[in-house]
């Protein structure tokens, strides 16, 4: 069966429709075997009819599948989808979602340029700023991510792009996205925003001027911690070089991997609001405790970011971090306590875990930077 003027007719009539359709629908391409769900195509390269045909695919004069690392339809449907959901016109998945920061980066920055980060971001993002953009003669700034006039006053000649994470990690910090974009934009700079914590269920960052969105594909989007990946999306413009360095770099995501995101996806809208009802009720008990000085978590009406947050998501998230009598060592004697909850890095998945920022995820970062967040 050819089902080609299906599948056109199908992605239009998906125009208006709601995001949870998206999730379902959006990006699936009926093949001749008239499968329902969408296949797996585990194949590292494809086949041509001719020499005359592999020339013409090889220099994209006529269109189709030439090699997984430039194209393959498994991730090509993750990444439709992707894109529909946030409202973008392109998405490309990468191999994780530090993959897709560094494949942004490289696509966007040359030797010289300036890039303004947030002081609040995840380690191995400050990590590969510090260790490996620097060494490629790309400066570097940070700025307070709830202090828009930092991020002015940081902006310089050559700054070419401002990167953030919004709600920040651990501390729930929320970027005034729109303020933060026009800053960028003034300096034609792009902004660059991580929604790993929101996913486009709670946020969609280029509605309110972002450039760029990346995703870590490995928290919610798998929600039940078995793949890495990742993906950047925006306009075609911005996404095409990107495109070009994982056609010529290789960290591009793995079609067994972009089967499960799709299948991640097609769930996310009822975990997305699971996860935030739960944290919620969970801080709010935290914020009765005897032993515990501070709770982190945007949904409080006690959070600094609470009413931006109301503005710019449509739920306030499933990670929540707090302070306990005792500093570290009364931290690690919370952690060492616990006895259905995982003690581990990730998060977004199904089952709660727990971890100490300090010396796991945000340890790369200087003591000195962490205070000042
Ligand atoms: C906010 C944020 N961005 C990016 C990443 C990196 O993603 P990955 O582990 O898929 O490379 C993480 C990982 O924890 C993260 O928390």
């Amino acid at each position: 069966m050819d089902f080609s003027e299906f599948n056109d007719r199908y992605q239009s009539d998906l125009t208006d429709c709601a995001l949870e359709t998206l999730a379902v629908r959006a990006g699936q391409v009926r093949t001749a075997e008239c499968e329902h769900s969408e296949p797996i195509f585990l194949s590292s390269s494809y086949v041509f009819n001719s020499a005359a045909e592999a020339e013409a695919r090889f220099t994209g004069e006529v269109k189709g599948n030439v090699y997984s690392r430039y194209t393959n339809p498994t991730v090509r449907t993750f990444e439709d989808r992707l894109a529909a959901m946030e409202g973008a016109e392109a998405c490309v998945a990468t191999a994780s979602g530090m993959a897709a920061i560094y494949s942004t980066c490289v696509a966007h920055l040359e030797a010289g340029d300036h890039l303004i980060c947030s002081s609040s971001v995840f380690g191995s993002t400050v990590k590969l700023f510090e260790a490996y953009l620097r060494k490629f003669n790309i400066e570097v700034d940070y700025a307070d991510l709830l202090n828009p006039e930092d991020w002015k006053r940081k902006i310089k000649s050559n700054t070419k792009m401002l990167y953030l994470e919004s709600p920040s990690n651990p501390l729930n910090d929320i970027a005034d996205i729109r303020t933060l974009a026009d800053i960028a934009h003034q300096a034609s700079a792009l902004l660059v925003v991580d929604n790993c914590f929101c996913t486009p269920i709670l946020q969609q960052p280029l509605k309110f001027g972002a450039d760029i969105v990346i995703h870590s594909a490995t928290k919610y989007i798998d929600g039940q911690g078995r793949c890495l990946g990742g993906a950047a999306v925006g306009s075609h413009e911005l996404i095409e070089p990107i495109v070009g360095v994982l056609r010529t770099a290789g960290p591009t995501m793995s079609p067994f991997n972009a089967w499960v995101f799709l299948k991640g996806l097609e769930t996310l809208h009822l975990r997305m609001h699971a996860h935030s009802n739960n944290a919620l009720y969970l801080a709010r008990w935290l914020e009765q405790h005897p032993n515990v000085k501070r709770v982190n978590y945007c949904g409080l009406e006690s959070h600094p970011s609470h009413d931006l947050a109301k503005l710019q998501q449509s739920n306030f998230g499933g990670v929540l971090s707090f302070e306990v009598i005792g500093e570290k060592k009364g931290a690690w004697h919370v952690i060492d306590s616990t006895r259905m909850i995982s003690i581990t890095a990730n998060l977004g998945d199904a089952k709660t875990t727990i971890t100490h920022p300090a010396t796991t995820t945000h340890g790369r970062i200087s003591e000195e930077a962490r205070n000042k967040t």
